[in-house]
């Protein structure tokens, strides 16, 4: 493929609002250094990563909801601590984690047989010298440029060749809500009949909880908004609760068997936090990736430890997860819940509808609409 000297991306160029998010059709194509390859990007989803990163409210200096200063950013926020990773970023920035494309071109010691694969990128960058210390993992559109934009390079361990019958849109509906998910499970070990609450269920890494932990044989029990709880269940719930019960503690228990569950598996937080370990059984595990109501909960230590709960945090992953979620998806284990696409040229537009929370699944951006 002929690859322009120039291409179209959508520039972040600081902490701030929406208007920090510029789309430009004069950008340099970036060139494959050794061990990677260009990607031709199809489509790439929608994060609240690339929220958290723009607004900064990654940063110990922000205690509000995202969705707070999700258009126009946090006044307070600092931004020496302002990323996933707990350092500053350097802008203009290409954003954009979730990259499913066509390997166009080749660094030095990638075969060029490559050229031409269709691929789905894991955003986890690794240290090649060491791929599993996590302490030196970056993030695909946060440590390095990502898929707003027609081209994008990335190690070539990291572009994993997909057979599939989905649209690239579908395709990346996955990459960094599904491993988190997996990843959740994983690290609080799931097995089959385990019952597992999931809050944030209408959302994206809710609701691939949802379809991984039925892959398990779990069963689920789902927090949603009410317009949303006939598609959570749709996705495989037993029963979902509306997350704006008066007592949302009474609501969860008379849903599980017993009273209680095995797994809590939470990326919401906030005021809602009391009531999930609450519904936990002794000795159950609650595990976290995110939480977009509020960071800064309330947590009574006699819950913890009188119970004998676990907690436990996600973020960087081990190897082999993105790998077994390529699987997954080849075999139609589980399904995209596409939510809607936009031209990567209303961005702004694509945000501000995911802020709006009114979808279900995944909103993702096409470089080259139609
Ligand atoms: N650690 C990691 O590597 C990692 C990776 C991915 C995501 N995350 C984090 O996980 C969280 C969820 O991500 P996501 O991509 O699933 O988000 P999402 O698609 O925006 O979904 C979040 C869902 O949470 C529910 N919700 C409950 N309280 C809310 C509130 N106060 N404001 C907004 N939504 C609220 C909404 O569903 P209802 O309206 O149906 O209640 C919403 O759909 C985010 O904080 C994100 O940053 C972390």
């Amino acid at each position: 493929m002929n690859v322009p000297a120039r291409m179209c991306a959508v520039l972040t160029t600081g902490h701030g609002g929406l208007e920090k998010l510029e789309y430009r059709e004069d950008v340099e194509t970036p060139e494959p250094a050794e061990g990677e390859v260009l990607i031709r990007v199809g489509a790439c989803g929608m994060n609240n990563t690339d929220i958290n990163t723009r607004t900064a409210w990654y940063s110990k200096s922000v205690t509000q909801a995202t969705d707070a200063g999700g258009a126009a950013g946090f006044e307070q926020a600092r931004g020496d601590d302002s990323t996933w990773g707990g350092a500053g970023i350097a802008f203009p920035r290409i954003q954009g984690a979730d990259v499913a494309g066509t390997v166009v071109a080749v660094g030095a010691g990638v075969p060029a047989s490559r050229v031409g694969e269709r691929v789905l990128v894991d955003p986890w960058l690794r240290d090649a010298g060491d791929p599993s210390d996590r302490s030196r993992a970056g993030y695909l559109g946060s440590e390095r440029d990502g898929g707003y934009a027609e081209f994008v390079t990335a190690p070539a361990v990291n572009a994993f060749a997909i057979q599939s019958r989905y649209s690239d849109a579908e395709l990346a509906t996955f990459p960094c809500a599904y491993s988190t998910a997996e990843h959740m499970l994983t690290r609080v070990r799931v097995a089959e009949g385990e019952r597992v609450l999931v809050t944030g269920a209408s959302g994206g890494v809710g609701s691939a909880l949802v379809q991984l932990a039925r892959r398990r044989g779990a069963r689920v029990i789902a927090v949603a908004g009410r317009g949303k709880m006939d598609a959570v269940a749709e996705l495989g719930a037993e029963h979902v609760i509306p997350r704006d019960s008066e007592d949302l503690e009474a609501a969860l228990r008379s849903a599980a068997p017993q009273g209680e569950v095995e797994v809590v598996a939470d990326v919401v937080g906030g005021r809602g936090f009391a009531a999930l370990l609450e519904v936990l059984a002794r000795g159950g595990r609650y595990v976290t990736a995110g939480a977009i109501a509020g960071p800064v909960v309330e947590l009574d230590l006699r819950t913890l430890y009188l119970k004998d709960l676990e907690l436990q945090g996600a973020t960087v992953m081990p190897l082999g997860i993105f790998e077994a979620l390529v699987g997954y998806i080849e075999r139609e284990e589980i399904r995209p819940v596409l939510a809607g696409t936009f031209p990567l040229a209303r961005v702004r537009d694509a945000q501000s509808a995911f802020l709006e929370k009114r979808h279900v699944g995944n909103f993702v951006v096409l470089p080259r609409p139609g």
